[in-house]
């Protein structure tokens, strides 16, 4: 049994992760990890290891030390948090990259999981049923360093026979834990503000799509790519995973079905450059052929499932 380090495990994606792992794999064996010192109560119980990723020594140490073997980095600054800080967004998202990687050069790390985005595309890239293979010019800082670290990931692979695996993920959609801080947040505040006062105000405008998906499906995505057979895996930067289409309008139609009077307003902030420069759709071909992947959920069931547990 492989040891396992969830590195950002108190964020959106880590807490369910970390839940979704330490049910297959074993409690003992799932160590979550994040550099807020207190455990989110979701999590439950099991290790909880306050570590800031930043800190190349302490975490070489601690994964050493450990014998930690498979790492899932999720610590980062989303798109919209780095535009306002680009300098820490670049180095918290590089260098906690290059410390994983290395490790994973030098042999400690038998597996990684680093997850992209579709902010790797930009205003240039072909917007609907965007491919895997396509011009890619990102226009936010966010962005940027996810483009680099799909290239650097696939440098290792290729140089150093590592076992680095990524996907670029949609926008997610869940009630556990609150979104970190990306574009795409409106998509789960809109069920918070629509429960508690029946109106919503948009930071995008009404036809703004983008691709989404829920939790579940990424979380199942994530596991099942880590366990795909790795001569199956043409793709070593990071596959492209598709999910749902819709806009704010729709959403807010959808929600009206079910919260009559609803309200929703539209006051686009920076965030709508931000959106305008993303793909609306995404063709995950390679991801349905090199591993079987699938996504389940659509806006109906999502709004059904926000609904109960918000
Ligand atoms: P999040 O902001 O909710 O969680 C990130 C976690 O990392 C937080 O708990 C934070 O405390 C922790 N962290 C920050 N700095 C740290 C440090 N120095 N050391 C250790 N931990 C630190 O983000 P998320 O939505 O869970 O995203 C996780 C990853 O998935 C990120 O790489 C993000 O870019 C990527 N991603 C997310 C989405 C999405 O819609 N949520 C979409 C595409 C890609
Ligand atoms: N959901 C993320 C964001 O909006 C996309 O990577 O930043």
């Amino acid at each position: 049994m492989k040891k396992i380090l969830v590195v950002g495990a108190s964020g959106q994606i880590g807490t369910e992760l970390t839940l979704a792992l330490r049910n297959k794999w074993g409690i003992d064996q799932v160590i979550a990890s994040d550099i807020k010192t207190e455990k989110p109560a979701v999590l439950g119980p099991g290790i909880y290891q306050t570590l800031d990723i930043l800190e190349r020594d302490a975490v070489r140490k601690y994964i050493i030390e450990e014998k930690i073997e498979v790492v899932y980095l999720l610590a980062a600054l989303l798109s919209a948090t780095a535009e306002k800080q680009p300098d820490f967004a670049w180095k918290l998202n590089m260098e906690s990259l290059f410390t994983i990687l290395d490790l994973a050069k030098e042999g400690y790390l038998k597996q990684v999981f680093w997850p992209s985005s579709i902010a790797v595309f930009g205003s240039t890239t072909p917007r609907t049923d965007t491919p895997q293979y396509t011009v890619m010019e990102p226009t936010t800082v966010y962005g940027i360093s996810k483009l680099a670290g799909e290239r650097w990931c696939e440098y290792y692979n290729q140089h150093f026979n590592t076992d680095i695996r990524s996907l670029r993920y949609p926008g997610l959609i869940s009630y556990k834990s609150p979104p970190g801080g990306g574009t795409t947040d409106y998509a789960i505040e809109i069920f918070h503000e629509a429960k508690r006062r029946g109106t919503y105000n948009c930071f995008l405008s009404k036809d703004t799509a983008l691709p989404m998906m829920f939790m579940d499906d990424a979380i199942r995505a994530t596991m099942e790519l880590m366990e795909a057979p790795k001569e199956h895996l043409r793709i070593k930067s990071s596959y492209n995973l598709g999910g749902i289409t819709f806009t704010p309008q729709e959403m807010a139609n959808n929600l009206q079905r079910h919260i009559p009077g609803f309200t929703i307003h539209y006051a686009p902030d920076f965030r709508q450059s931000i959106a305008d420069s993303w793909p609306k759709s995404i063709d995950d071909s390679y991801a349905r052929e090199d591993w079987n992947w699938k996504n389940t959920f659509d806006l109906a069931e999502i709004i059904k499932i926000m609904l109960q547990h918000v």
